[in-house]
């Protein structure tokens, strides 16, 4: 089985959204979760979500754009949570690269969206960026777990937040040329602590580096962590897809 665990099947970054599903869906990728990333993205990933059974929505506020975040909105997140469809909280976390200058906001934000996750019960899909020590601390003062989306930072780090259940979420950077410190971190972890994205539109893989992206490019992400770690693809699928269904209600 083969999950897309992160992507953005949104029209507002599609002309057609329903093409790009049914291209995935017919692609080879058997489950999809759509994150949304503010209240209008959110709420239409739980729409589409319920139009296709492969589907599945993760409601949230991310870190970019959080100026104008109100505490309505964050009320409207927390309804959302409650779609039988939605099986995470995300994308949700903090950017430090983007800008540093909202940091409290950010972190407000996200803190609001960890108190719904743990209210919830449900798994988080979280980013970061250039902001991992923050990101970990308040992972572990909420308690809660899930997957760090397209993960950039160190392995020692990694072994740190696979101890505290997460799964590390690993998409198309790991086929570009220049990503030794990510290659490394694949052959090092378990396939048992890797989640599999393609975060499209964004991060295709290669051969198709700088395209749009669709989820089914997956397959392309699956041969390289087969070659790196020396397995079959269909070992990486197995194993990949039982890691993300023993934490979410897929
Ligand atoms: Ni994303």
């Amino acid at each position: 089985m083969l999950i897309d665990t992160h992507c953005h099947l949104l029209s507002s970054e599609y002309d057609d959204v329903l093409k790009e599903i049914k291209q995935a869906l017919t692609g080879g990728v058997d489950k999809i979760i759509i994150n949304g990333f503010d209240v209008s993205s959110s709420k239409e990933a739980v729409e589409l979500s319920k139009r296709y059974k492969e589907v599945y929505a993760a409601v949230g506020i991310g870190p970019e754009n959080v100026n104008e975040i109100t505490d309505d909105d964050i009320k409207k997140i927390k309804e959302l949570s409650n779609n039988e469809k939605v099986v995470a909280i995300g994308e949700i976390g903090l950017d430090y690269y983007w800008t540093k200058e909202n940091k409290e906001k950010q972190n407000s934000v996200f803190k609001n969206m960890l108190k719904i996750a743990k209210e919830k019960n449900l798994p988080v899909i979280v980013h970061s960026r250039k902001a991992i020590q923050d990101t970990y601390n308040l992972l572990t003062k909420y308690n809660v777990t899930g997957i760090l989306h397209c993960y950039s930072a160190s392995l020692e780090m990694a072994k740190e937040f696979i101890k505290k259940g997460f799964l590390i979420g690993v998409g198309g950077v790991v086929t570009f040329k220049n990503a030794k410190t990510l290659k490394n971190l694949v052959k090092e972890i378990s396939l048992d602590n890797i989640s599999l994205e393609t975060d499209s539109p964004y991060l295709s893989p290669e051969p198709y580096r700088g395209k749009v992206n669709n989820p089914s490019n997956l397959r392309y992400i699956v041969r390289k962590i087969a070659l790196l770690k020396g397995v079959s693809e269909k070992e990486v699928e197995a194993r990949t897809s039982l890691a993300v269904t023993s934490k979410f209600d897929l």
